[in-house]
């Protein structure tokens, strides 16, 4: 058995990849345990997962500055080791990664570094790729740039719109993440 380190998931959106990491987590293997989510939206459909999995809930829709400092507080006072960012609409400040170096993670839905930012399933077809797919990797002060930790590749066929790209890659999106997770308490 090991001795699962806490990690909180922030959300803004469905929380399908949180769904996922929850349920990888159940695993008495399983690195982490999902101690706290945090969504910076009250409409988050994803915060029905952690009440759900009676799973303790915050809701910050407040200005970022607030978000962070409030998030901080609470992340230290239950001593959450692990943040994973899953659809998670901040980009988190500088000072703000400084205090979790190292120990926030984040899904991005194209391989990295190819499409950072929004749209990836747009661009990627407008630019006529054959493959994209998913990308976990570490977060750093720059923008989906952090080192990577696995990557998911996802074929694009003929017929393809970003609708159904996006089905595709976030199936593979709910292996990677806890793959990823898995990866890197094995690796430290
Ligand atoms: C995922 O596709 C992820 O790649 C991107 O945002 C989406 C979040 O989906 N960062 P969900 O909230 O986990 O359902």
């Amino acid at each position: 058995m090991v001795k699962k380190k806490k990690a909180c998931v922030f959300i803004s959106g469905s929380g399908t990849n949180l769904r996922s990491i929850i349920r990888n987590s159940r695993d008495y293997n399983f690195p982490i345990n999902i101690n706290l989510v945090i969504s910076n939206k009250k409409s988050a459909a994803g915060i029905y997962f952690a009440k759900k999995f009676s799973i303790p809930h915050i809701v910050l829709e407040v200005s970022k500055e607030k978000f962070e400092k409030i998030a901080l507080k609470e992340l230290f006072s239950r001593k959450i080791k692990l943040i994973c960012l899953a659809g998670f609409m901040y980009v988190l400040s500088k000072s703000f990664i400084r205090n979790f170096r190292g120990n926030i993670i984040n899904i991005h839905p194209s391989l990295l570094p190819k499409y950072k930012g929004l749209n990836t399933f747009k661009r990627a077809l407008n630019a006529g790729e054959k493959m994209t797919g998913c990308t976990v990797h570490f977060v750093n002060e720059k923008l989906d740039n952090g080192k990577a930790i696995i990557k998911k590749r996802v074929s694009i066929n003929t017929g393809d719109n970003p609708e159904i790209l996006k089905k595709k890659v976030q199936l593979e999106e709910y292996k990677a993440y806890s793959m990823a997770i898995r990866k890197i308490y094995r690796l430290s």
